[in-house]
């Protein structure tokens, strides 16, 4: 078992070369190589990371590793290469995307995430491995092994939900950052994370999905006993499109240097969806609120929100208080 694992750890690093040979050094390469140029990747950069491309071809990948001599059905395990309908042979998995190579703790290239050119409906903009012996997605954080020495200095990390933030945020100057692969984060990423920061800011996507993954981040946090704050985007921005819109220092200023507590968050949370002139919003909004501050709060906190609601609503503080005495009541 652990040479399998050595095989396709040496078979995802020749493949991680191959990709990136024919991003950095071939005419197919060269439309791969201009969409990342285009969004800011620099060669230095493209090298750092490990970018490559993998040809619109069925077999090249397959075929390189069979005369490389691997074992091909440990290959298919590895998520490389997929077995044809007819049993006579395999292909690549990968094609015709830029290939982000995923690495362990240890810095081994053990999956890969291939991105479309061109946004599309019918496909998946990211493709990524499949679990593997060597691939485990509620595992792995993407640049961990990169940050680890930066957030142990600082005792701070920064979570993004997709690696592409990780990666404009490290062209900013932001040393300290992981990715996780999507909206879901574990338990074992958070025990992972609590082993070498004691902080933790939580910078998700401005769209829905990614003020519901803060929020769940955020709790699930706090459960693991890390202190989290959200940093919050204008717009549906996500990360890398706030730093290429407004810089690298308004993004370390003024997002990150900026991020919220979880009630000053939850309270944006909520206000999100309203219209404060409405009533009804107010009611519900309040209602909300209260539901929060009724549960967890310091008491110096909840006199903040009081305030914070009492302004927002035009509700006054005292009323506000009795009803979040009647709340707590209820809840004792
Ligand atoms: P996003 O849709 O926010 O991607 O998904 P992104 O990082 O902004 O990428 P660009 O800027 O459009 O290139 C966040 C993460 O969710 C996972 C990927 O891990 C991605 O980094 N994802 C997203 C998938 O696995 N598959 C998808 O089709 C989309
Ligand atoms: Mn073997
Ligand atoms: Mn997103
Ligand atoms: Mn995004
Ligand atoms: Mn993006």
């Amino acid at each position: 078992q652990s040479n399998e694992f050595q095989h396709m750890i040496e078979a995802h690093t020749l493949a991680a070369n191959f990709y990136s040979h024919l991003l950095l050094n071939t005419v197919e390469g060269e439309k791969a190589l201009h969409y990342l140029e285009q969004r800011g990747f620099s060669r230095d950069h493209i090298e750092k990371y490990g970018i490559g491309w993998s040809l619109d071809d069925r077999e090249v990948l397959t075929q390189l590793l069979q005369r490389k001599k691997f074992d091909m059905k440990e290959m298919e395990r590895a998520g490389l290469c997929i077995m044809k309908n007819d049993g006579t042979g395999y292909f690549d998995r990968f094609r015709g995307r830029i290939m982000f190579p995923l690495h362990d703790d240890n810095g081994n290239v053990v999956a890969f995430s291939g991105r479309i050119l061109t946004n599309t409906k019918e496909e998946a903009k990211y493709l990524n491995s499949p679990e593997t012996p060597i691939f485990e997605k509620s595992r792995l954080l993407y640049n961990f092994h990169h940050a680890r020495l930066n957030v142990r200095k600082t005792g701070k990390v920064i979570l993004f939900e997709g690696f592409m933030d990780t990666i404009s945020a490290e062209r900013a100057g932001v040393m300290n950052s992981v990715a996780v692969m999507g909206t879901s984060l574990s338990d074992t990423h958070l025990t992972k994370l609590k082993r070498i920061a004691n902080q933790l800011i939580i910078c998700c996507d401005g769209d829905n999905a990614g003020w519901e993954a803060a929020k769940r981040f955020a709790l699930l946090s706090s459960e693991k006993g890390l202190d989290a704050q959200i940093a919050l985007l204008p717009g549906k921005m996500d990360p890398d499109e706030y730093i290429s819109t407004y810089g690298g220092e308004a993004f370390t200023d003024k997002i990150l240097g900026n991020p919220h507590s979880y009630m000053s968050f939850i309270m944006a949370y909520y206000k999100r969806s309203k219209n404060l002139s409405h009533e009804n919003d107010v009611l519900q909004y309040i209602h909300e609120v209260m539901e929060e501050l009724a549960r967890k709060v310091s008491p110096i906190e909840r006199d903040l929100m009081i305030r914070q609601l009492s302004s927002e609503t035009g509700v006054s503080k005292e009323a506000l208080n009795e009803q979040l005495m009647k709340k707590v009541g209820t809840l004792a």
